[in-house]
C-alpha cells in the first residue's frame, strides 16, 4: 500500500497558528512530530521544551529550543514570554510502567505540570491572541477499562465507559476533562488526542508497558536479545489472545499535526467530549513475530527471549484489544491498513536504521 493514505496535503495549519509550542520534545513522538512540522510548515516558529535538553533539529533560527522543568510554574511562564503561540501540543509526561511505579512521579507530571500548562496557555491566548489557542492534549488509550476492555473486545466508544486499568490511565482522564472544560468555556481549543501503541518506537525502550511490542522487532533487527514478558514459549495461547492496539509511528504522527490543523467545526463528528480516539489497528504478538521472522529471519526470532512479568501483564490485560473508530475517520484523521499496516511500520524502521549506518 502507498503512503498516499496519509495525506499531507490536507495538514494545513489555520491562519491564527504562527507559533506552536511542544512539550515533551526530547521523547520519541515529540521529536518526530517536531520534525513533521519543520518539514511540513517552512515558515512557522516552533518552540521545542523538555526536561531533557530537546534535541536541535535545524540550526533554522524559527526552531527555539528550552529545557525546562515543567513541574515549574515559572519556567512554564517562561516559555510563553515575548512570544505569540497560537497553537500548543502537550506531549510530555511519565509512561504507564513509570506511574504505576511511582505514583507520586505520575501525578506530578501526567496531572499537576499539565494543569499548570494549561492555566499559562489560557493566559496567554487571553492576553496576546484574538482566538483561542489551539490546544492538543496527547492522552492515551489507557484511560478505557473496565469489564467491557479486555484484550478480546473491541470498544465501541459510545457503549464503553470511561474507567482507568491504571494510575497513568487515571491522570490521562484527569487533564482530558480540564480540557474539556477549557474548550467548552472557550478558554482554549481543545482537543485531546489519545494515542494508540506507536509502532515501531525508536531509541531505548520507554517504562511504557507496552514498549516490548516495539521491542520484539526493534532489538532483533539489530541483532540484539528481546524479551516477550507475556508469554512463556512461542507455543503459548497469549500470544493469540493478547493482541494490541497500535499504529505505525508515521501515521500517528501525521494524526497529530491533523489534531492540531482539523477544524474546530469537525469536533461534532466525535463523541461530544473533545477526546479524540486516534484510529490503530488490531495486531496479536503472534503477527508481531511474524513480521520479525519476515524480515529478519530465523536469527531474529531465535533472539527472543521469553520471560513472563506480571506487572506487565496486568496492565496490558487492562487494555482492549480493538477499537471503533469510524467517528475519527470522519474527523479527519487516518488508519493504517489492516493488513499491510504493520509490516509499513517495521520498513519504516529498517529504512531508518539502514540510513543511520
Ligand atoms: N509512545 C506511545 O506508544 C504512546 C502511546 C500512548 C500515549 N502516548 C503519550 O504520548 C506522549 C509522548 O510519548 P513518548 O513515547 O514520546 O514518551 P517519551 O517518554 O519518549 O517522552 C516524554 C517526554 O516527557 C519529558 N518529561 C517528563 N517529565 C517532564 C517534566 N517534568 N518537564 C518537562 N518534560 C518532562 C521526558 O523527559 C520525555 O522526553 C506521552 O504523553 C504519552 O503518554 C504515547
Amino acid at each position: 500500500m502507498s503512503d498516499a493514505y496519509l495525506n499531507y496535503d490536507a495538514l494545513k495549519l489555520p491562519q491564527h497558528i504562527e507559533t506552536v509550542l511542544l512539550t515533551g520534545a526530547g521523547g520519541f513522538v515529540g521529536r518526530e512530530v517536531t520534525q513533521l512540522m519543520l518539514n511540513l510548515y517552512p515558515k512557522l516558529r516552533i518552540i521545542t521544551t523538555d526536561i531533557i535538553e530537546p534535541p536541535r533539529l535545524t540550526d533554522d533560527p524559527r526552531l527555539r529550543v528550552v529545557k525546562a522543568d515543567l513541574g515549574d510554574t515559572a519556567q512554564i511562564e517562561a516559555l510563553f514570554e515575548g512570544e505569540k503561540v497560537g497553537g500548543l501540543i502537550a506531549l510530555h509526561g511519565i509512561m504507564s510502567g513509570g506511574s504505576e511505579a511511582n505514583f507520586e512521579l505520575g501525578y506530578a507530571v501526567n496531572v499537576d505540570s499539565h494543569v499548570s500548562l494549561l492555566k499559562a496557555a489560557r493566559r496567554h491566548s487571553e492576553a496576546v491572541l484574538s482566538q483561542p489557542m489551539t490546544y492538543v492534549f496527547i492522552s492515551s488509550l489507557a484511560v478505557y477499562g473496565g469489564d467491557k476492555c479486555k484484550p478480546i473486545d473491541r470498544v465501541i466508544p459510545a457503549d464503553t465507559p470511561i474507567i482507568p486499568g491504571t494510575s497513568y490511565g487515571v491522570e490521562k482522564t484527569i487533564i482530558e476533562l480540564y480540557a474539556y472544560d477549557y474548550g467548552r468555556r472557550g478558554y482554549l481549543d481543545t482537543r485531546s488526542c489519545r494515542l494508540p501503541t506507536v509502532a515501531i518506537r525508536t531509541g531505548a525502550p520507554s517504562t511504557a508497558a507496552s514498549s516490548f511490542i516495539s521491542g520484539l522487532i526493534r532489538e532483533p533487527l539489530q541483532g540484539i536479545p528481546s524479551v516477550c514478558p507475556i508469554a512463556e514459549s512461542e507455543a503459548d495461547p497469549m500470544l493469540d489472545n493478547m493482541p494490541v492496539y497500535l499504529s505505525r509511528a508515521k501515521t500517528v504522527f501525521r494524526n497529530i499535526v491533523w489534531g492540531l490543523c482539523m477544524p474546530a467545526e469537525n469536533i461534532k463528528f466525535g463523541k461530544g467530549d473533545r477526546s479524540i480516539n486516534i484510529p490503530g489497528i488490531r495486531v496479536t504478538p503472534r503477527q508481531i513475530l511474524a513480521a520479525l521472522k519476515q524480515h529478519a529471519g530465523d536469527e531474529g526470532v531465535k533472539l527472543v527471549e521469553y520471560k513472563k512479568d506480571p506487572a506487565v501483564i496486568a496492565i496490558c490485560e487492562t487494555w482492549a484489544g480493538d477499537y471503533d473508530s469510524s467517528a475519527e475517520v470522519k474527523q479527519g484523521f487516518v488508519v493504517d491498513h489492516v493488513e499491510s499496516g504493520f509490516s509499513a511500520a517495521v520498513q519504516d524502521f529498517k529504512d531508518e536504521l539502514a540510513l543511520a549506518k
